[in-house]
């Protein structure tokens, strides 16, 4: 294990904002996190659990022990189309992999930042697929006991964006492993409307590397690269709202973007915010992306702080427009507002 103290937190985090943690434990091998938790329960430190730091606001500092999870290694079945995948790989790099041995169904989830172990906490999901329909168990790792176990799908709770490894804790659950079930024979999933447009080119059915390189193409046009401009991708969760709210929206607007949700109608935040008239919005250099209203960005030293108080204005302003709560899809540590 790799123990820094008085860490700086600014390559952990896809906002590229400054924040210092007390400690920092890079989490290599299984004993690594025993022994982590071992130091931080000794001088009374709090956790914090990164991947790879791209759905996390540093608001400010983080007096703890941050454990950075870094262990690797990919177990492939192509028989079975079983695949184990050590929550430090990163995610992209996992769908090119499978793509390569001839295992499909994760291609719509290409070019989504971040670790594979922070997939199944948050169900990541984009262009008509989620997580969860080829997720089959993970191990993981509870620090306020120490114990280990197993947990299916089922037991994961999973949701849009959301799992019961979400929930808050005075301690984190560790996840150190997932497995997925992949397909051996492509399943195209073009449902999501802006995948199928960008397909439309393709005669007959488009192949899983299609997908791989459509899903990337958009992504790259819309969603600012984190390597190049600070951001975490959508900041905020798109709202459910009921029938009658999205009837009194329809008033206002003729043809508001919509899609069904189990409780509701689901509306884009985006769309929201860009009534709103945030798109390229700037304060300093805290800003929103000139190509997406959700997705907040550092123009360059920007502070946590000032991006949480671009974030609550622009939620402020949604409720006061349209009645409606957005809540952040992003973790926030270290807000004091
Ligand atoms: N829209 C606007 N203005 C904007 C942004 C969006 O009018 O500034 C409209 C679009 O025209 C479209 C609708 O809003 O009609 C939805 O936009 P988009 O297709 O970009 O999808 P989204 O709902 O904003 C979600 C996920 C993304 C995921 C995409 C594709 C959430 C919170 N976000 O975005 O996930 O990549 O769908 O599936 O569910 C992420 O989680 O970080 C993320 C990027």
């Amino acid at each position: 294990m790799k123990l820094t103290c008085d860490a700086e937190l600014r390559p952990y985090n896809s906002f590229g904002v400054a924040a210092r943690a007390a400690c920092l434990a890079e989490i290599h091998a299984g004993e690594d996190l025993e022994q982590a938790i071992e130091l931080a329960d000794s001088r009374d430190l709090p956790l914090l659990l990164l991947g790879g730091g791209t759905n996390v606001l540093f608001a400010g500092d983080f007096p703890g022990m941050v454990l950075l999870m870094r262990n690797r290694g990919i177990e492939i079945d192509r028989e079975s189309g079983l695949v184990r995948i050590a929550a430090g790989e990163n995610w992209h790099e996992l769908v090119q992999i499978c793509l390569e041995n001839g295992l499909y169904g994760l291609e719509n989830l290409a070019l989504i930042p971040g670790s594979a172990g922070a997939a199944p906490v948050q169900n990541i999901g984009a262009y008509g697929v989620e997580l969860e329909s080829y997720f089959i168990e993970l191990e993981l790792f509870d620090c306020a006991d120490g114990s280990r176990r197993v947990m299916s799908r089922e037991d994961c709770g999973f949701s849009y964006r959301d799992s019961v490894l979400k929930q808050p804790r005075s301690q984190p659950q560790v996840v150190c492993s997932l497995t997925l079930q992949l397909s051996r024979e492509p399943a195209p999933n073009m449902s999501y409307p802006a995948l199928a447009e960008e397909l439309k080119g393709i005669a007959g059915e488009p192949a899983p590397q299609d997908i791989f390189e459509a899903v990337c193409r958009i992504r790259r046009r819309k969603l600012p690269d984190p390597a190049k401009i600070g951001n975490a991708g959508s900041f905020f969760k798109n709202p459910v709202i009921s029938q009658e709210e999205f009837e009194q929206l329809r008033n206002r607007f003729c043809s508001p973007p919509s899609f069904p949700a189990k409780t509701g109608v689901k509306v884009p935040a985006g769309w929201l915010l860009d009534q709103c008239g945030f798109k390229g919005y700037r304060k300093g250099a805290a800003g929103v992306s000139e190509h997406h209203a959700l997705v907040l960005i550092n123009r360059g030293g920007a502070t946590g702080k000032e991006l949480h108080q671009l974030a609550m204005k622009m939620r402020d302003r949604a409720f006061a427009e349209f009645g409606i709560t957005l809540e952040p899809e992003v973790r926030i540590i270290g807000a004091n507002l």
